[in-house]
Protein backbone atom coordinates (compact mmCIF):
# COMPACT_ATOMS: atom_id res chain seq x y z
CA UNK A 1 0.00 0.00 0.00
CA UNK A 2 1.11 3.91 -1.42
CA UNK A 3 2.07 5.27 1.84
CA UNK A 4 -0.33 8.06 0.89
CA UNK A 5 -2.74 6.10 1.38
CA UNK A 6 -2.45 7.17 5.57
CA UNK A 7 -4.92 9.62 6.06
CA UNK A 8 -2.20 11.66 7.91
CA UNK A 9 -0.14 11.15 4.89
CA UNK A 10 0.35 15.19 4.95
CA UNK A 11 2.87 14.64 7.31
CA UNK A 12 5.16 12.94 5.63
CA UNK A 13 4.67 14.47 2.44
CA UNK A 14 7.24 16.88 0.67
CA UNK A 15 5.15 19.23 -0.94
CA UNK A 16 5.84 21.68 -4.43
CA UNK A 17 4.37 24.78 -5.53
CA UNK A 18 4.12 25.71 -8.51
CA UNK A 19 1.70 28.02 -10.97
CA UNK A 20 1.00 26.32 -14.27
CA UNK A 21 1.57 29.52 -16.37
CA UNK A 22 5.25 29.16 -14.90
CA UNK A 23 5.70 25.43 -15.42
CA UNK A 24 5.50 24.90 -19.34
CA UNK A 25 3.53 26.41 -22.33
CA UNK A 26 2.43 23.03 -24.41
CA UNK A 27 0.45 25.08 -26.96
CA UNK A 28 3.13 27.72 -27.99
CA UNK A 29 1.68 31.04 -26.83
CA UNK A 30 3.67 31.98 -24.38
CA UNK A 31 1.36 30.78 -21.16
CA UNK A 32 1.94 27.97 -19.00
CA UNK A 33 -1.10 25.17 -19.36
CA UNK A 34 -2.42 22.09 -18.01
CA UNK A 35 -1.25 19.81 -20.68
CA UNK A 36 1.95 21.46 -20.31
CA UNK A 37 2.12 20.79 -16.15
CA UNK A 38 0.46 17.12 -17.32
CA UNK A 39 3.33 16.03 -19.74
CA UNK A 40 5.77 17.63 -16.80
CA UNK A 41 4.77 15.07 -14.00
CA UNK A 42 7.58 12.78 -14.86
CA UNK A 43 10.13 15.21 -13.80
CA UNK A 44 7.72 15.67 -10.31
CA UNK A 45 7.68 12.06 -9.85
CA UNK A 46 11.36 11.50 -10.57
CA UNK A 47 12.21 14.38 -8.18
CA UNK A 48 10.23 12.23 -5.62
CA UNK A 49 7.82 15.10 -4.08
CA UNK A 50 4.28 14.07 -3.20
CA UNK A 51 2.38 16.63 -3.37
CA UNK A 52 1.54 19.73 -5.84
CA UNK A 53 0.34 22.90 -4.24
CA UNK A 54 -0.98 24.84 -7.64
CA UNK A 55 -1.30 28.45 -7.21
CA UNK A 56 -4.72 30.55 -8.47
CA UNK A 57 -6.02 28.78 -11.67
CA UNK A 58 -9.37 30.61 -12.14
CA UNK A 59 -11.05 32.81 -14.15
CA UNK A 60 -9.25 36.29 -13.42
CA UNK A 61 -8.52 39.51 -14.56
CA UNK A 62 -4.55 38.70 -13.13
CA UNK A 63 -4.20 41.94 -11.20
CA UNK A 64 -2.76 39.70 -8.25
CA UNK A 65 -1.96 36.80 -10.60
CA UNK A 66 -5.25 34.96 -10.14
CA UNK A 67 -5.83 35.81 -5.98
CA UNK A 68 -8.22 38.03 -8.00
CA UNK A 69 -10.80 35.56 -8.52
CA UNK A 70 -13.96 36.20 -11.14
CA UNK A 71 -15.52 33.17 -11.36
CA UNK A 72 -14.98 30.13 -8.74
CA UNK A 73 -15.82 27.25 -10.58
CA UNK A 74 -13.78 27.40 -14.04
CA UNK A 75 -10.37 27.45 -15.46
CA UNK A 76 -8.86 30.79 -16.25
CA UNK A 77 -8.99 29.89 -20.32
CA UNK A 78 -5.42 30.62 -20.86
CA UNK A 79 -4.53 27.58 -18.50
CA UNK A 80 -6.80 24.95 -20.56
CA UNK A 81 -10.25 23.54 -19.93
CA UNK A 82 -11.90 21.49 -17.22
CA UNK A 83 -11.15 18.51 -18.82
CA UNK A 84 -7.83 19.46 -19.07
CA UNK A 85 -7.42 19.96 -15.12
CA UNK A 86 -8.87 16.58 -14.32
CA UNK A 87 -6.32 15.07 -17.02
CA UNK A 88 -3.92 16.40 -14.93
CA UNK A 89 -4.84 15.29 -11.40
CA UNK A 90 -6.04 12.17 -12.62
CA UNK A 91 -2.36 11.50 -14.15
CA UNK A 92 -0.65 13.01 -10.83
CA UNK A 93 -3.17 10.69 -8.94
CA UNK A 94 -1.49 7.73 -10.70
CA UNK A 95 1.68 8.73 -10.23
CA UNK A 96 0.79 8.97 -6.10
CA UNK A 97 1.55 12.78 -6.16
CA UNK A 98 -1.68 14.78 -4.63
CA UNK A 99 -2.92 18.11 -5.68
CA UNK A 100 -4.11 20.81 -3.20
CA UNK A 101 -5.08 23.86 -4.54
CA UNK A 102 -5.42 27.81 -3.75
CA UNK A 103 -9.46 28.69 -1.83
CA UNK A 104 -9.53 32.18 -1.61
CA UNK A 105 -11.99 32.77 0.69
CA UNK A 106 -11.28 36.32 1.98
CA UNK A 107 -11.99 38.06 -1.54
CA UNK A 108 -13.04 38.28 -5.18
CA UNK A 109 -11.74 39.98 -7.92
CA UNK A 110 -14.20 43.62 -8.55
CA UNK A 111 -14.45 41.68 -12.11
CA UNK A 112 -16.89 38.99 -10.03
CA UNK A 113 -20.21 38.79 -10.86
CA UNK A 114 -21.31 39.15 -7.62
CA UNK A 115 -19.55 42.41 -6.63
CA UNK A 116 -20.92 43.53 -10.25
CA UNK A 117 -24.02 43.26 -9.38
CA UNK A 118 -23.76 44.37 -5.79
CA UNK A 119 -22.60 47.52 -7.02
CA UNK A 120 -25.50 48.50 -9.00
CA UNK A 121 -27.85 49.24 -6.44
CA UNK A 122 -28.56 48.89 -2.22
CA UNK A 123 -31.40 46.56 -2.98
CA UNK A 124 -29.42 44.43 -5.40
CA UNK A 125 -29.37 40.50 -3.97
CA UNK A 126 -25.51 40.66 -3.74
CA UNK A 127 -25.48 43.73 -2.21
CA UNK A 128 -24.50 41.85 1.21
CA UNK A 129 -22.29 39.53 -0.66
CA UNK A 130 -19.54 42.29 0.39
CA UNK A 131 -18.87 45.12 3.43
CA UNK A 132 -20.03 48.50 2.36
CA UNK A 133 -19.97 51.56 4.41
CA UNK A 134 -20.83 55.33 4.30
CA UNK A 135 -17.71 56.17 5.82
CA UNK A 136 -14.02 55.54 5.91
CA UNK A 137 -13.47 55.58 9.04
CA UNK A 138 -15.13 52.02 10.24
CA UNK A 139 -12.36 49.33 11.72
CA UNK A 140 -8.96 51.96 12.20
CA UNK A 141 -7.52 49.14 14.02
CA UNK A 142 -6.79 46.92 11.29
CA UNK A 143 -3.64 47.00 9.68
CA UNK A 144 -2.80 47.90 5.82
CA UNK A 145 -1.22 45.08 4.36
CA UNK A 146 -0.15 46.05 0.91
CA UNK A 147 1.74 49.05 1.95
CA UNK A 148 3.47 49.78 -1.06
CA UNK A 149 0.05 50.46 -3.15
CA UNK A 150 -2.98 50.96 -0.63
CA UNK A 151 -3.66 54.02 1.49
CA UNK A 152 -6.89 52.55 3.18
CA UNK A 153 -8.58 49.49 3.83
CA UNK A 154 -11.83 51.48 2.09
CA UNK A 155 -12.35 52.78 -1.17
CA UNK A 156 -15.00 54.52 -2.83
CA UNK A 157 -16.77 53.21 -5.35
CA UNK A 158 -18.79 55.71 -7.56
CA UNK A 159 -21.56 53.21 -8.64
CA UNK A 160 -22.39 51.77 -5.61
CA UNK A 161 -21.82 55.34 -3.85
CA UNK A 162 -20.80 53.93 -0.93
CA UNK A 163 -17.12 53.02 0.15
CA UNK A 164 -16.21 48.93 -0.03
CA UNK A 165 -13.94 47.28 2.74
CA UNK A 166 -10.85 45.50 1.00
CA UNK A 167 -7.80 44.11 3.12
CA UNK A 168 -5.70 43.15 -0.14
CA UNK A 169 -5.61 45.50 -3.12
CA UNK A 170 -8.67 47.74 -3.84
CA UNK A 171 -9.26 45.85 -6.95
CA UNK A 172 -9.80 42.92 -4.31
CA UNK A 173 -13.40 43.27 -2.24
CA UNK A 174 -13.94 41.72 0.89
CA UNK A 175 -16.31 38.94 1.27
CA UNK A 176 -18.91 39.42 4.09
CA UNK A 177 -19.27 36.60 6.20
CA UNK A 178 -21.62 37.88 8.21
CA UNK A 179 -24.19 36.70 5.31
CA UNK A 180 -25.10 33.05 5.73
CA UNK A 181 -25.34 32.82 1.96
CA UNK A 182 -21.61 33.99 1.71
CA UNK A 183 -20.76 31.38 4.13
CA UNK A 184 -22.53 28.91 2.05
CA UNK A 185 -21.46 30.36 -0.99
CA UNK A 186 -17.79 29.38 -0.05
CA UNK A 187 -19.04 25.54 1.25
CA UNK A 188 -20.02 24.48 -1.75
CA UNK A 189 -17.16 26.19 -3.94
CA UNK A 190 -15.29 23.83 -1.69
CA UNK A 191 -17.13 21.28 -2.55
CA UNK A 192 -17.14 21.78 -6.28
CA UNK A 193 -13.51 20.45 -6.31
CA UNK A 194 -13.36 18.35 -3.58
CA UNK A 195 -16.17 16.32 -5.87
CA UNK A 196 -13.72 16.55 -8.66
CA UNK A 197 -11.03 14.55 -6.78
CA UNK A 198 -8.44 17.22 -5.47
CA UNK A 199 -6.59 16.63 -2.06
CA UNK A 200 -7.52 19.35 -0.13
CA UNK A 201 -6.73 23.44 -0.21
CA UNK A 202 -3.82 26.21 0.35
CA UNK A 203 -6.00 28.49 2.08
CA UNK A 204 -5.67 31.83 1.66
CA UNK A 205 -5.58 35.16 3.78
CA UNK A 206 -7.81 33.10 6.69
CA UNK A 207 -7.13 35.34 9.55
CA UNK A 208 -9.49 38.56 8.01
CA UNK A 209 -12.58 36.98 6.91
CA UNK A 210 -15.10 39.15 9.90
CA UNK A 211 -14.85 42.60 10.57
CA UNK A 212 -15.40 43.94 14.50
CA UNK A 213 -15.46 47.20 15.24
CA UNK A 214 -12.69 48.03 18.08
CA UNK A 215 -10.71 45.05 16.98
CA UNK A 216 -7.38 44.46 14.03
CA UNK A 217 -10.37 42.33 12.48
CA UNK A 218 -7.99 39.53 12.50
CA UNK A 219 -7.86 36.23 14.18
CA UNK A 220 -12.04 37.09 15.27
CA UNK A 221 -14.09 34.24 16.92
CA UNK A 222 -15.91 34.72 14.52
CA UNK A 223 -13.22 33.52 11.95
CA UNK A 224 -12.32 30.17 13.62
CA UNK A 225 -15.90 28.84 14.23
CA UNK A 226 -16.65 29.40 10.42
CA UNK A 227 -13.07 27.71 9.30
CA UNK A 228 -14.01 25.22 11.48
CA UNK A 229 -17.52 24.41 9.76
CA UNK A 230 -15.29 24.08 6.43
CA UNK A 231 -13.22 21.60 7.99
CA UNK A 232 -16.64 19.93 9.31
CA UNK A 233 -17.24 19.82 5.58
CA UNK A 234 -14.27 18.22 4.67
CA UNK A 235 -14.62 15.15 7.72
CA UNK A 236 -17.98 14.84 6.99
CA UNK A 237 -17.88 13.92 3.09
CA UNK A 238 -14.10 14.33 2.20
CA UNK A 239 -11.74 12.31 4.80
CA UNK A 240 -7.81 12.19 3.33
CA UNK A 241 -8.49 15.89 2.16
CA UNK A 242 -6.41 18.63 3.83
CA UNK A 243 -6.63 22.22 4.72
CA UNK A 244 -3.73 24.56 4.95
CA UNK A 245 -3.43 27.94 6.45
CA UNK A 246 -1.63 30.95 5.47
CA UNK A 247 -1.88 33.25 8.46
CA UNK A 248 0.83 35.34 8.88
CA UNK A 249 0.79 35.53 12.69
CA UNK A 250 3.29 34.89 15.59
CA UNK A 251 3.07 31.89 16.49
CA UNK A 252 0.47 31.58 20.18
CA UNK A 253 -1.84 32.95 17.70
CA UNK A 254 -1.70 30.50 14.59
CA UNK A 255 -2.15 27.61 17.08
CA UNK A 256 -5.45 28.71 17.74
CA UNK A 257 -6.29 27.90 13.71
CA UNK A 258 -5.58 24.47 14.94
CA UNK A 259 -8.14 24.51 17.28
CA UNK A 260 -8.53 21.02 18.99
CA UNK A 261 -7.48 19.22 16.04
CA UNK A 262 -10.80 20.13 14.48
CA UNK A 263 -9.83 23.23 12.73
CA UNK A 264 -6.65 23.36 10.13
CA UNK A 265 -4.74 20.01 9.46
CA UNK A 266 -1.61 22.04 8.64
CA UNK A 267 -0.73 26.14 8.87
CA UNK A 268 2.80 27.69 7.25
CA UNK A 269 4.76 28.29 10.41
CA UNK A 270 5.66 31.98 8.63
CA UNK A 271 7.26 33.74 12.01
CA UNK A 272 10.41 30.65 11.92
CA UNK A 273 10.97 31.31 7.73
CA UNK A 274 12.78 35.01 8.16
CA UNK A 275 15.09 33.33 11.41
CA UNK A 276 16.24 30.19 9.21
CA UNK A 277 17.84 33.33 6.87
CA UNK A 278 18.72 35.49 10.14
CA UNK A 279 20.82 32.71 11.93
CA UNK A 280 22.44 31.94 9.13
CA UNK A 281 23.37 35.11 7.92
CA UNK A 282 24.28 36.15 11.59
CA UNK A 283 26.26 32.36 12.16
CA UNK A 284 24.10 31.89 15.41
CA UNK A 285 21.72 29.26 16.21
CA UNK A 286 19.50 31.43 18.43
CA UNK A 287 16.97 33.12 16.42
CA UNK A 288 15.83 29.51 15.12
CA UNK A 289 16.08 28.01 18.89
CA UNK A 290 14.04 31.15 20.53
CA UNK A 291 11.34 30.44 17.72
CA UNK A 292 10.55 27.58 18.88
CA UNK A 293 10.82 28.08 22.51
CA UNK A 294 7.44 30.62 21.35
CA UNK A 295 6.07 27.78 19.60
CA UNK A 296 3.12 26.24 21.55
CA UNK A 297 2.39 22.13 20.88
CA UNK A 298 -0.04 21.31 18.40
CA UNK A 299 -2.74 18.51 18.37
CA UNK A 300 -1.41 15.42 17.19
CA UNK A 301 -3.06 15.07 13.77
CA UNK A 302 -1.62 18.51 12.75
CA UNK A 303 1.37 19.37 11.55
CA UNK A 304 3.22 22.85 10.48
CA UNK A 305 4.34 23.34 6.98
CA UNK A 306 7.78 24.77 6.76
CA UNK A 307 9.33 26.86 3.68
CA UNK A 308 12.35 28.90 2.69
CA UNK A 309 10.38 30.85 -0.27
CA UNK A 310 7.34 31.09 -1.96
CA UNK A 311 5.71 33.13 -4.71
CA UNK A 312 5.10 36.32 -2.24
CA UNK A 313 7.94 38.57 -0.60
CA UNK A 314 10.27 36.78 2.07
CA UNK A 315 7.81 38.23 4.49
CA UNK A 316 9.11 40.10 7.71
CA UNK A 317 5.43 41.11 9.48
CA UNK A 318 6.56 38.48 12.04
CA UNK A 319 9.63 40.34 13.08
CA UNK A 320 10.73 42.91 15.54
CA UNK A 321 11.32 46.34 13.31
CA UNK A 322 15.23 45.13 14.77
CA UNK A 323 14.77 42.05 12.93
CA UNK A 324 13.37 44.14 9.77
CA UNK A 325 16.06 46.24 9.51
CA UNK A 326 18.88 43.49 10.01
CA UNK A 327 17.27 41.33 7.26
CA UNK A 328 16.74 44.36 4.69
CA UNK A 329 20.68 45.65 5.62
CA UNK A 330 21.74 41.14 4.73
CA UNK A 331 19.53 40.23 2.41
CA UNK A 332 18.09 43.33 0.45
CA UNK A 333 20.82 45.85 0.61
CA UNK A 334 19.41 47.76 -2.99
CA UNK A 335 16.03 49.07 -2.26
CA UNK A 336 14.66 47.46 -5.76
CA UNK A 337 14.56 43.99 -4.31
CA UNK A 338 11.79 45.17 -1.23
CA UNK A 339 8.06 44.48 -1.40
CA UNK A 340 5.71 45.86 0.89
CA UNK A 341 7.27 44.45 4.40
CA UNK A 342 9.57 41.77 2.76
CA UNK A 343 11.99 40.85 0.06
CA UNK A 344 11.24 39.97 -3.32
CA UNK A 345 14.03 37.38 -4.21
CA UNK A 346 14.59 33.96 -4.62
CA UNK A 347 16.65 31.19 -2.61
CA UNK A 348 19.62 31.19 -4.62
CA UNK A 349 20.30 34.54 -5.05
CA UNK A 350 19.52 35.20 -1.28
CA UNK A 351 22.34 32.54 -0.76
CA UNK A 352 25.02 34.61 -3.27
CA UNK A 353 24.64 31.63 -5.03
CA UNK A 354 26.70 29.57 -2.75
CA UNK A 355 26.01 26.28 -2.56
CA UNK A 356 26.83 25.46 0.71
CA UNK A 357 24.45 28.00 2.03
CA UNK A 358 21.83 26.56 -0.51
CA UNK A 359 22.16 23.38 1.04
CA UNK A 360 22.35 24.02 4.77
CA UNK A 361 18.54 26.19 3.96
CA UNK A 362 17.34 23.28 2.62
CA UNK A 363 18.83 21.23 5.18
CA UNK A 364 16.92 22.90 8.42
CA UNK A 365 13.91 22.88 6.26
CA UNK A 366 13.79 19.15 5.96
CA UNK A 367 14.92 18.52 9.41
CA UNK A 368 12.86 21.02 11.41
CA UNK A 369 9.50 19.69 12.71
CA UNK A 370 7.03 19.88 9.75
CA UNK A 371 6.50 18.83 6.22
CA UNK A 372 8.39 21.35 3.58
CA UNK A 373 7.83 22.87 0.64
CA UNK A 374 9.65 23.95 -2.46
CA UNK A 375 8.91 26.46 -4.57
CA UNK A 376 9.44 25.69 -8.16
CA UNK A 377 12.77 26.20 -9.67
CA UNK A 378 14.13 26.58 -6.20
CA UNK A 379 15.59 23.35 -6.81
CA UNK A 380 17.65 23.87 -9.70
CA UNK A 381 19.06 27.35 -8.20
CA UNK A 382 16.50 29.82 -10.14
CA UNK A 383 17.43 33.34 -9.48
CA UNK A 384 14.86 36.63 -10.25
CA UNK A 385 14.38 39.86 -11.70
CA UNK A 386 13.88 42.65 -9.15
CA UNK A 387 13.41 44.56 -12.09
CA UNK A 388 9.98 43.27 -12.23
CA UNK A 389 7.24 44.76 -11.03
CA UNK A 390 5.02 42.96 -8.00
CA UNK A 391 6.04 40.14 -6.98
CA UNK A 392 6.78 38.93 -10.68
CA UNK A 393 10.73 38.92 -9.89
CA UNK A 394 10.35 35.30 -8.80
CA UNK A 395 7.23 34.40 -10.94
CA UNK A 396 9.37 34.11 -13.63
CA UNK A 397 8.99 30.66 -16.40
CA UNK A 398 10.97 27.37 -14.89
CA UNK A 399 13.89 26.41 -16.74
CA UNK A 400 14.06 23.26 -18.36
CA UNK A 401 16.87 23.84 -21.04
CA UNK A 402 19.32 26.00 -22.64
CA UNK A 403 17.06 26.71 -25.65
CA UNK A 404 14.97 29.79 -26.33
CA UNK A 405 12.40 30.73 -23.46
CA UNK A 406 14.35 28.10 -21.50
CA UNK A 407 12.70 25.04 -23.13
CA UNK A 408 9.49 26.59 -20.99
CA UNK A 409 7.77 27.71 -24.71
CA UNK A 410 8.17 27.60 -28.12
CA UNK A 411 6.17 30.99 -28.59
CA UNK A 412 8.21 34.19 -30.07
CA UNK A 413 10.03 35.60 -26.74
CA UNK A 414 8.42 39.17 -26.65
CA UNK A 415 4.60 37.00 -26.08
CA UNK A 416 6.14 34.94 -23.04
CA UNK A 417 4.42 36.21 -19.87
CA UNK A 418 7.29 37.05 -18.20
CA UNK A 419 11.22 37.17 -19.47
CA UNK A 420 13.06 34.22 -18.34
CA UNK A 421 16.03 34.69 -16.94
CA UNK A 422 19.00 36.10 -18.79
CA UNK A 423 21.84 37.71 -15.96
CA UNK A 424 25.27 36.83 -16.25
CA UNK A 425 25.19 34.16 -13.19
CA UNK A 426 21.41 32.87 -13.55
CA UNK A 427 20.87 32.96 -16.78
CA UNK A 428 18.75 29.81 -18.03
CA UNK A 429 21.73 28.56 -20.38
CA UNK A 430 23.69 27.70 -17.03
CA UNK A 431 20.57 27.18 -14.61
CA UNK A 432 18.36 24.53 -16.27
CA UNK A 433 17.00 21.28 -15.29
CA UNK A 434 18.49 19.52 -18.88
CA UNK A 435 22.34 20.61 -17.18
CA UNK A 436 21.35 19.49 -13.82
CA UNK A 437 19.66 15.70 -14.46
CA UNK A 438 22.79 13.83 -15.26
CA UNK A 439 25.44 14.91 -13.15
CA UNK A 440 25.31 13.17 -9.57
CA UNK A 441 26.25 16.57 -7.97
CA UNK A 442 24.63 19.22 -9.41
CA UNK A 443 21.72 20.83 -6.90
CA UNK A 444 19.23 19.12 -8.16
CA UNK A 445 20.49 15.95 -7.43
CA UNK A 446 21.13 16.62 -3.99
CA UNK A 447 17.43 17.95 -3.69
CA UNK A 448 16.50 14.37 -4.86
CA UNK A 449 18.66 12.99 -2.67
CA UNK A 450 17.55 14.86 0.21
CA UNK A 451 13.72 14.23 -0.84
CA UNK A 452 14.27 10.65 -0.49
CA UNK A 453 16.15 10.70 2.84
CA UNK A 454 13.59 12.72 4.11
CA UNK A 455 10.80 10.00 2.51
CA UNK A 456 12.90 6.68 4.71
CA UNK A 457 12.98 8.94 7.26
CA UNK A 458 9.27 8.92 9.07
CA UNK A 459 10.48 10.55 12.49
CA UNK A 460 11.63 14.05 10.71
CA UNK A 461 7.51 14.65 9.64
CA UNK A 462 5.99 12.99 12.37
CA UNK A 463 8.67 12.89 15.35
CA UNK A 464 9.45 15.10 18.53
CA UNK A 465 12.09 17.64 18.60
CA UNK A 466 14.57 18.47 21.33
CA UNK A 467 17.55 21.03 20.82
CA UNK A 468 20.28 20.47 22.12
CA UNK A 469 22.40 23.39 23.54
CA UNK A 470 26.34 22.88 22.99
CA UNK A 471 28.81 25.64 24.01
CA UNK A 472 29.63 26.83 20.35
CA UNK A 473 26.38 28.68 19.11
CA UNK A 474 27.20 28.72 15.41
CA UNK A 475 26.09 25.06 15.44
CA UNK A 476 22.65 24.17 16.01
CA UNK A 477 21.83 20.36 16.73
CA UNK A 478 18.58 18.80 17.18
CA UNK A 479 17.49 15.63 17.57
CA UNK A 480 13.91 14.36 15.91
CA UNK A 481 12.99 10.98 17.49
CA UNK A 482 9.61 8.79 16.71
CA UNK A 483 8.95 5.61 18.01
CA UNK A 484 11.92 4.88 19.51
CA UNK A 485 14.08 5.87 16.28
CA UNK A 486 16.07 8.81 16.43
CA UNK A 487 17.95 11.40 14.34
CA UNK A 488 20.76 13.66 14.86
CA UNK A 489 20.92 16.66 13.47
CA UNK A 490 23.45 18.89 13.37
CA UNK A 491 23.96 22.21 10.86
CA UNK A 492 27.13 24.59 11.10
CA UNK A 493 25.88 27.80 10.47
CA UNK A 494 29.16 29.36 9.79
CA UNK A 495 31.21 30.08 6.67
CA UNK A 496 34.05 28.96 9.11
CA UNK A 497 34.85 25.37 10.16
CA UNK A 498 33.64 24.81 13.53
CA UNK A 499 33.77 21.92 16.33
CA UNK A 500 31.34 21.16 18.29
CA UNK A 501 31.16 18.90 21.61
CA UNK A 502 27.85 16.84 22.60
CA UNK A 503 26.90 15.47 25.66
CA UNK A 504 25.32 12.03 24.04
CA UNK A 505 25.22 9.96 26.91
CA UNK A 506 21.63 9.11 26.68
CA UNK A 507 22.88 6.98 23.43
CA UNK A 508 25.75 5.77 24.85
CA UNK A 509 26.49 2.35 22.79
CA UNK A 510 24.99 4.01 19.62
CA UNK A 511 26.59 4.43 15.92
CA UNK A 512 25.73 7.34 14.45
CA UNK A 513 25.23 6.73 10.57
CA UNK A 514 25.75 9.70 8.30
CA UNK A 515 22.21 9.18 6.26
CA UNK A 516 23.55 10.88 2.68
CA UNK A 517 26.65 8.70 2.51
CA UNK A 518 25.82 6.37 4.91
CA UNK A 519 28.92 6.64 6.45
CA UNK A 520 29.78 5.19 9.95
CA UNK A 521 30.98 7.39 12.72
CA UNK A 522 32.49 6.67 15.95
CA UNK A 523 30.30 4.90 18.75
CA UNK A 524 28.90 7.05 21.36
CA UNK A 525 30.50 6.61 25.25
CA UNK A 526 30.44 8.78 28.11
CA UNK A 527 32.36 11.35 26.57
CA UNK A 528 31.67 14.68 24.83
CA UNK A 529 30.83 13.62 21.54
CA UNK A 530 33.36 15.56 19.41
CA UNK A 531 32.52 16.71 15.71
CA UNK A 532 34.10 18.97 13.20
CA UNK A 533 31.87 20.51 10.45
CA UNK A 534 33.29 22.54 7.43
CA UNK A 535 31.66 25.67 6.70
CA UNK A 536 28.20 25.56 6.34
CA UNK A 537 28.40 21.68 6.84
CA UNK A 538 25.47 19.80 7.95
CA UNK A 539 25.05 15.92 9.34
CA UNK A 540 22.06 14.14 9.28
CA UNK A 541 23.04 11.23 12.00
CA UNK A 542 20.71 8.17 12.45
CA UNK A 543 21.31 6.77 16.00
CA UNK A 544 21.08 3.38 15.46
CA UNK A 545 22.00 0.91 18.07
CA UNK A 546 23.96 -1.95 17.15
CA UNK A 547 24.18 -4.82 19.75
CA UNK A 548 28.06 -5.25 18.94
CA UNK A 549 29.06 -3.05 16.32
CA UNK A 550 32.57 -4.42 16.16
CA UNK A 551 30.58 -7.58 15.07
CA UNK A 552 29.41 -6.62 12.13
CA UNK A 553 32.25 -3.87 10.82
CA UNK A 554 35.34 -5.86 12.24
CA UNK A 555 38.57 -3.97 11.67
CA UNK A 556 37.13 -0.83 10.95
CA UNK A 557 36.06 -0.12 14.19
CA UNK A 558 39.68 0.46 14.74
CA UNK A 559 40.39 1.98 12.05
CA UNK A 560 38.68 5.31 12.66
C1 LIG B 1 -2.06 35.81 -0.12
C2 LIG B 1 -1.28 35.39 -1.35
C3 LIG B 1 -0.82 36.61 -2.10
C4 LIG B 1 -2.01 37.46 -2.46
C5 LIG B 1 -2.84 37.79 -1.22
C6 LIG B 1 -4.15 38.40 -1.57
O1 LIG B 1 -1.27 36.44 0.82
O2 LIG B 1 -0.20 34.58 -0.98
O3 LIG B 1 -0.08 36.28 -3.25
O4 LIG B 1 -1.59 38.64 -3.07
O5 LIG B 1 -3.14 36.62 -0.49
O6 LIG B 1 -4.99 37.45 -2.14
Amino acid sequence: MSPLRDPLWYKDAVFYELHVKAFFDSNADGVGDFPGLTAKLDYLQWLGINCIWLLPFYPSPFKDDGYDISDYRNIHSGFGTVQDFRTFLDEAHRRDIRVIVDLIVNHTSDQHAWFQEARLSPLSPKRQYYVWSDTDQRYRKARIIFIDTEKSNWTWDPEAKAYYWHRFFSHQPDLNYDNPEVRQAMLDVMSYWLDLGLDGFRCDAVPYLFEREGTNCENLPETHAYLRELRHRIDDRYQGRILLAEANQWPSDVRAYFADGDEFHMAFHFPLMPRMYMAVRSEDRRPITDIFTHTPAIPDPCQWCLFLRNHDELTLEMCTSEERDYMYYAYAADPLMRRNIGIARRLAPLMENDRRKIELMNSLLFTLPGSPIIYYGDEIGMGDNVHLGDRNGVRTPMQWTSDRNAGFSKADPTQVYLPVITDPVFSYQATNVENQVQPPHSLLNWMRRLITIRKQSPLLGRGTIDFLRPRNEKVLVHLREFQGEAMLLVHNLAGSAQPVELDLRRFRGAVPIEQFGLTRFPQISDHPYQLSLSPYGYYWFRLSQLEDPRAQYGIEDTAI
